[in-house]
Parts: structure tokens; sequence; C-alpha cells
């Protein structure tokens, strides 16, 4: 079958490699018929992650099972399918909870593990022909009959759109909240979405970029372009001065100032300074616990000098972590049923999988106008 592999930093191929196959009785395979490029696909892309050239990559799929093993009950031949980019066991102590971002089965050792992605377990991604998906049973999210028609939707479920709305969950919006947040890449869209669904009063969105702007403007968020580094004073501007209820992290260990250096605890600082004292923050960008590329001597090992201090005396609190995608798929996946989200209105490119490079490549620059890629392997 054709892949997208990992060769080295900003490096990738369509590559034929063996084709996926079901290597436990309790696997699904799926031919996959669409999947996401994701900001977190780039931190690989840069090499600033230690994943193995020859991976492949890709956690955010959609797709048709054409196979299922002998002790595979609910999922059927003809389904389909988006997939939670976490793989989980449905059985561990996390996943029992509903954290089947942190399941304790599928990658001994650590806790999570996920299709394509460095630290996250040996499975193959699936931007490719076919998936292999493990517990499958636990892990398919069957869609509904419009399956086909809304499948750039539906795609959404498989990442960012269950990860913008945990980043709204751990961070506590709630109706009428105001809620800032940094990053308005693909995940902080989805975040200020899943603000709004919730009944947020105020959204504030923060990035350099017009275009990821526009598109959070059209969805009724305030868009806060910071290009001239006053996202701060921005934002207490428009909360008198108190900052907002809520704040959202959506950019991660490789955030910079708004000439385009990279500062690792910029955004982790400006929260701290834009939420109100006794408010929440959430953080689903990415920050990892090693980072050997960093410039900076902290950030190398995952550390960023944060000011404890204000967050302690504004009483503020915070969650992070990856986001456990099957505590929200259903419900989103109902809500796009419904015809009350389209999380699709991010999309500025469907591409054949031979054109993973150049989008890849594109993607990785923040060009203006790529905002989200599907890449459709039967094109
Ligand atoms: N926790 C999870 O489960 C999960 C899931 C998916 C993605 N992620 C992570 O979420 C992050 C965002 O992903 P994405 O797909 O939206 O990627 P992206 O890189 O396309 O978007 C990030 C955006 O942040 C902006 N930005 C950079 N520095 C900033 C700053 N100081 N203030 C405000 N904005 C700033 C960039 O201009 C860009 O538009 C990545 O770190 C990704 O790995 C986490
Ligand atoms: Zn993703
Ligand atoms: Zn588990």
């Amino acid at each position: 079958m054709k892949a997208v592999v990992y060769k080295g930093p900003r490096d990738i191929s369509v590559s034929k490699v063996p084709d996926a196959k079901i290597e436990r009785p309790t696997d699904v395979l799926v031919k996959i018929t669409s999947t996401n490029i994701c900001g977190s696909d780039l931190h690989m892309y840069e090499g600033r992650t230690d994943v193995e050239s020859g991976k492949i990559l890709g956690h955010e799929n959609l797709g048709v099972v054409i196979e299922t093993g002998n002790a595979v009950d609910r999922i059927k031949v003809g389904d389909h399918v988006c997939m939670p980019f976490n793989i989980s066991c449905g059985f561990c102590e996390n996943c029992e909870r509903g954290l089947t971002g942190f399941c304790l089965t599928t990658n001994p050792g650590n806790a999570g593990a996920a299709y394509g992605y460095a630290g996250m377990g040996p499975y193959s991604g699936g931007q490719a022909e076919y998936l292999r998906v493990p517990y499958a049973d636990f892990n398919c999210l069957v869609l509904p009959p419009d399956a086909e028609e809304k499948e750039n939707d539906y795609v959404m479920l498989s990442d960012i759109f269950p990860t913008g709305y945990h980043a709204t969950e751990l961070a506590g919006v709630r109706m009428g909240d105001s809620v800032v947040i940094y990053g308005a890449g693909p995940v902080g869209l989805m975040a200020a979405y899943s603000a709004t669904i919730k009944g947020a009063g105020m959204v504030m969105i923060v990035d350099t970029h017009k275009d990821r702007l526009a598109l959070a403007e059209k969805i009724g968020a305030i868009p806060i372009d910071n290009s001239d580094g006053s996202c701060v004073d921005q934002i207490l501007d428009l909360t008198g001065g108190q900052g907002a209820d809520r704040g959202c992290e959506c950019v991660g260990y490789q955030c910079c100032d708004h000439k385009g250096h990279e500062v690792p605890n910029l955004t982790m600082n400006n929260l701290v300074r834009t939420v109100r004292a006794t408010g929440g923050i959430g953080i689903v960008g990415v920050f990892m616990p090693e980072d050997p590329g960093a410039k900076d001597k902290l950030a190398k090992h995952g550390q960023i000098a944060f000011d404890f201090g204000q967050f302690f005396t504004k009483g503020q609190h915070m969650g992070t972590g990856q986001a456990n995608v099957k505590a929200y798929n259903r419900k989103l996946c109902s809500l796009i049923a419904a015809g009350k989200a389209s999380p699709s209105f991010i999309i500025s490119h469907e591409l054949p999988l031979a054109e993973a490079p150049e989008a890849y490549e594109n993607f990785d620059a923040r060009n203006e106008g790529w905002t989200k890629v599907v890449l459709k392997p039967e094109a």
C-alpha cells in the first residue's frame, strides 16, 4: 500500500510499504478515505521529537471497515468509522474512568498510545491506504447514515474537535463565560467553536495569522491580532482589566513571540496574565518532557520559567494533557448529524495522498490559506 513515511526532519515521502493487516483477533482493518494532517504531525516533521525514520504518520483517520478479527463483535465489514487518535483498551484503570488518552495497556510503561506518533507506541498511522485498528470494538466510532455526505465534518472527530472541546472542559468553560484562546490553528479554532457551542459569552482568540483569525471571526469569536505583540493589553482592555474567566492553550512548546522567535513559556505566562483571579486554564497544546532541538536551556528538558507566584496569588487552576477523544466524540458526532455543528469550516485543502509532501511543507510554514489539510487516499 501507499503511505506517508517519515524519513527525517522536513523529509517525508509517499512510499510503497507492506499492507496493514489484522495482527490480533480484536483488530479491524480500515480502508482510509479521509486522513488529516495535524499540528502535532509538525512537531515530528520539524525533527523536534524522537520519532524513528520509517514511521507511517497520521492519527486523524476515517474510513470503511474491510476486515474484522475473530474476536470483534460489534464492528462489521462496511461500517463507516472514525477512530480517536488515542488507541485505548477499554478495560484498564484509566480507560474505565474515561481517561482513554492515558490507557495503561496499549503503550506499556507509558500512559497513552496513538497512531503514527512519537513515543505513543509501535502503531502505524493512517496517512495510508489501510489502517490496523486495535481493540476495534472499543475504539471505532460507527458513523451515522450521512457518513459520506458529511465526511469532512466527521473526520474532525478523530482529534481536533474533541481536543478543542477538551481544552474548554479543562478550563471549566460554562455558559456566559468569557474565554481567551491562544492559537488560532485548527485546535484553537475548535476550542473557540466548542466554547461557543457551550454558550460562552465572549470568545477571544489570539494569533498573528490573519487567515486563521478570519475563520475565528466567522464563527463569532473576537480575533486578537498579536502582530504587534499587544495581545495581553487587548485582552485586558476587553475584560475591564480583570482578564477572561477561562483560558485555553492551543499552541504548545513551539509557541513564538510576534516576531516568530520561539519563546516556550510565552503562552503559559500570557494565560496567567490574561485569565482572571480564580479562573481556569486548559492546556492542550503539546509540551514535551525532552526537547533536544530547543534553543532554550530549560526547554531542552521540557522545563519552562512559569510565573507560578502570579498563578498562585491569582488562585488559578489548570488542567493539561492529551484529549480523551472517546469522552466527547459520540456527543459531538450527534451535533454534526443534527446539523448543529460543522467543524469542516476550517478545511482549506483536500488533496490526494501523493501530494502530502507539498501539503506538509505549506502547512508547516503556516502559509496563507493553509488552515487544515485532509488527505484522500482514494483520490
Ligand atoms: N492535547 C491534545 O490531545 C492535542 C491534540 C491535537 C493537537 N494538539 C496540539 O495542539 C497544538 C496546536 O495544534 P494545531 O493543529 O492547531 O497546530 P498549528 O501549529 O497549526 O497552530 C498553532 C497556532 O498557534 C499560533 N501561535 C504560535 N505562537 C503563538 C503565541 N505565542 N500566541 C498565540 N498563538 C500562537 C500559530 O501562529 C498557529 O496558528 C499543537 O501543539 C498540537 O500538537 C494537542
Ligand atoms: Zn491531531
Ligand atoms: Zn486502557
